[in-house]
Order: C-alpha cells, then sequence, then structure tokens
C-alpha cells in the first residue's frame, strides 16, 4: 500500500530522472513538478484581481472616471496611482463597449499620444501603435500643441477619437494592463 509520501516520493524521482534524460539540451522539457516555484510565477498574469474600482469591460479591465477632469499628464499620473495606465483601446468592438458606458457629448482622456512623432499615434502604456477610431474629420490638427487623444459619444451624431491639446481638462479612462 502506497501511503502519500512514497507516491510523492516516486513523483520527485521520477521528475529527477526525466529531466536527467531530457538533457541540458532543451531545458524546456522540465514537468511543472521539477521547479514549482517557477512554474508558479510564470503562470499567466491574467488570473491576478485587477485593481480596485477597475471593471471588465469586453476583454480588459478599465476604470472610467465620470467626475473629476484633468491635463492629460496629471491624468495618466493619476492612473498609475491606481494601479492602471491611461486607457489605449484594442479593437473596434472594444472601443464600441467603452463608447456605450460615456456620458454624451463628455470628452474623456485616452493614452493614445503622438509626442513622439506627429501623426504616429501610439499608447501611452505599451508605446505600441493603438487602434484608431477617428470620429468625423480626425485627426484635425487646429493648435500646435496638440499631441493627446480623447473619444467621446455625441449619441447618434458622431464617436470615436479625437486629438486635442494636452492642457485641456477632461475625465479620463485608465487601464489595468500594459497589452496595448
Ligand atoms: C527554481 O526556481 C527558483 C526561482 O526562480 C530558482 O532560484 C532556483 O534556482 C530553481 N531551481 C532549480 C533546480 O532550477
Ligand atoms: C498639467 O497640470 C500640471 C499641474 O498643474 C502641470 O504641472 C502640467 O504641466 C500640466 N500638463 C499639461 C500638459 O498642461
Amino acid at each position: 500500500m502506497l501511503d502519500h509520501t512514497a507516491v510523492l516520493f516516486f513523483v520527485l524521482l521520477a521528475g529527477s530522472h526525466y529531466g536527467y534524460l531530457a538533457g541540458s539540451e532543451n531545458l524546456e522539457i522540465q514537468k511543472p513538478w521539477d521547479n514549482l516555484s517557477t512554474y508558479l510565477e510564470n503562470l499567466p498574469k491574467k488570473i491576478e484581481l485587477p485593481p480596485p474600482k477597475f471593471r471588465l469591460i469586453g476583454s480588459r479591465y478599465f476604470y472610467i472616471e465620470q467626475q473629476i477632469e484633468q491635463n492629460w499628464t496629471t491624468a495618466a499620473s493619476t492612473c498609475r496611482e491606481m494601479g492602471g495606465y491611461l486607457a489605449a483601446i484594442k479593437d473596434e468592438e472594444e472601443a464600441q463597449a467603452i463608447i456605450a458606458r460615456l456620458t454624451p457629448f463628455v470628452f474623456y482622456y485616452v493614452g493614445i499620444n503622438d509626442h513622439e512623432e506627429k501623426g504616429s499615434f501610439v499608447s501611452l502604456a505599451s508605446g505600441k501603435p493603438a487602434f484608431l477610431k477617428w470620429s468625423k474629420g480626425e485627426p484635425d490638427y487646429v493648435f500646435h500643441d496638440q499631441n493627446c487623444v480623447s473619444i467621446f459619444n455625441f449619441n447618434d451624431n458622431d464617436e470615436g477619437l479625437m486629438v486635442g491639446p494636452c492642457s485641456n481638462k477632461h475625465t479620463f479612462i485608465c487601464q489595468a494592463d500594459v497589452e496595448i
């Protein structure tokens, strides 16, 4: 009759034997039990809980600030203090889900900006090119210091992104991850 200790001992033996057979040429073949702490550390980060106040919208966690208006840099800092990043949008589906949650006729800052290179819009969190759902006539550079993007919902008239001066104060949207 095998008790648990004996089973565990056998598994450990088998594990180390397997590791020996696999040889140093392919360390990838290690089984989870070869090094449990490393295995646990490398589990996908998605199972971590999002920061407080962040809610699932589509497939990612966001916080939509509906009251406080800040300029773009301050809004970015506020998102960091909350454990997230000024948001960028992944695709059309996500854009629609976010737009549906916006108060009509209010501008919300997102992390999309072209500070590095005019006309090249990237996400503040990842530096990756952002998905761009421009509203009608955008991007339209009226003033010289327009590098910061906001999103709005004008009900059925218009919706999407607009580029404007970063010193303007708007409410804002934070994301929890750095996927985009
Ligand atoms: C197991 O993982 C830990 C943490 O990464 C590491 O310090 C240790 O050297 C590893 N042990 C083996 C046998 O690979
Ligand atoms: C935002 O406001 C802060 C604090 O007043 C200021 O230091 C910063 O320069 C402003 N940023 C922009 C882009 O206007």
